[in-house]
C-alpha cells in the first residue's frame, strides 16, 4: 500500500456564467498532500469551496485528476468513502434530529456497523465537546453546536482524510483553540485539509499552507517560509496581506 495521500493533478473547473458565457473557478491546481495539516487560504470566491467539492467527489472537475493513494479517486468509488470525512462549508440539517440522531444516521451512511454507532458517536461528541447537548433538536441547537456536530460527522470512522470548508465558523475562541488542538493530534496519522479565513486557525498548526488566488496557486510551503518569502519578521496575517493586497483577489 502506498503512502497514504492526495495528489491534484491539473484541475480546471469553470462555471455558467450569465451573458459571459462561462466563468473558470479553478485554472490548472497542482498539489501534493502527505500526511499532516494543511491550510487553504484565499479571499471570497476564489475557489476554495469549489476545489473542495471536487476534492471530496461532490463535484467533477471539468479537466484533471485527483488521487488518492496513486489512483483516481473516481476509481476507488466506496473505498475513497470511507477514507474521506468532510466537513462543508453549508449544510442544511434535519431540524427536528437530536443531535445524537444525527451522528448515528451520518455513522450508518458511512457503513459504521450497527453496534459500533453508540460508542462512535460518543467518541466523536467528546472530541468536539458535545457530550452535553446531543438530545438538543438541531432547530434548538446554536450555530457554533451546529458546527460542532459538523465536524463531529466528518470525524466518524476515524478517516485518513479529513477535508474541513470554515470549521471554525462560529465558533467561540474556547472552542476554536480546542479545534485546533484536536486537529494539530489528528495531524500526525493523517491528511487534514482546512480551508479558512481565520489565518490563526492554521498559523501554528499547518505543515504547510496554500495560498489561492482566482483558482491558481500562489504558493504553498510551509508558514515561516511564506513569511521569509512576503513579509519577514510578520506573521501569517502579514503574508497574506502581501499576497492578497486591498482587492478581492478575483
Ligand atoms: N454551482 C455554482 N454555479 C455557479 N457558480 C459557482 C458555483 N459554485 C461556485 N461558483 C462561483 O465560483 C467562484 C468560487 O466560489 P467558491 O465557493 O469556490 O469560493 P470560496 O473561495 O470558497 O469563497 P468563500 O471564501 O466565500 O467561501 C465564485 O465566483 C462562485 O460564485
Ligand atoms: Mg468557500
Amino acid at each position: 500500500m502506498p503512502q497514504p495521500g492526495l495528489a491534484l493533478h491539473a484541475l480546471y473547473k469553470s462555471y455558467p456564467a450569465p451573458h459571459r458565457g462561462k466563468k473558470p473557478v479553478l485554472r490548472g491546481v497542482t498539489l501534493t498532500f502527505g500526511p499532516g495539516l494543511y491550510g487553504l487560504l484565499g479571499p471570497n470566491g476564489t475557489g476554495k469551496s469549489t476545489m473542495i467539492r471536487i476534492i471530496t467527489g461532490g463535484e467533477a472537475p471539468d479537466s484533471g485528476q485527483v488521487l488518492w493513494g496513486g489512483r483516481p479517486i473516481s476509481a476507488l468509488g466506496i473505498r475513497y468513502r470511507r477514507v474521506l470525512g468532510y466537513m462543508p462549508q453549508q449544510q442544511t440539517l434535519y431540524e427536528s434530529y437530536t443531535g445524537r440522531r444525527f451522528l448515528a444516521y451520518m455513522a450508518a451512511l458511512k457503513e459504521i456497523p450497527r453496534r459500533a454507532v453508540a460508542a462512535e458517536v460518543a467518541r466523536v461528541a467528546a472530541e468536539v465537546g458535545l457530550q452535553a447537548g446531543l438530545d438538543t433538536r438541531l432547530g434548538a441547537c446554536s450555530g457554533g453546536m451546529r458546527q460542532r456536530l459538523l465536524l463531529a460527522a466528518a470525524l466518524l470512522g476515524a478517516p485518513q482524510l479529513l477535508v474541513l470548508d470554515e470549521p471554525t465558523a462560529g465558533l467561540d475562541p474556547r472552542e476554536r483553540v480546542r479545534l485546533r488542538g484536536l486537529l494539530a493530534r489528528l495531524a500526525a496519522e493523517r491528511v487534514i485539509l482546512v480551508a479558512t479565513h481565520v489565518v490563526s486557525d492554521v498559523e501554528t498548526v499547518a505543515a504547510q499552507v496554500v495560498l489561492l488566488r482566482a483558482g491558481t496557486v500562489v504558493d504553498a510551503a510551509p508558514v515561516p517560509a511564506l513569511i521569509e518569502k512576503y513579509a519577514p519578521g510578520g506573521g501569517l496575517e502579514d503574508v497574506y496581506l502581501a499576497v492578497f493586497g486591498e482587492g478581492d483577489g478575483r
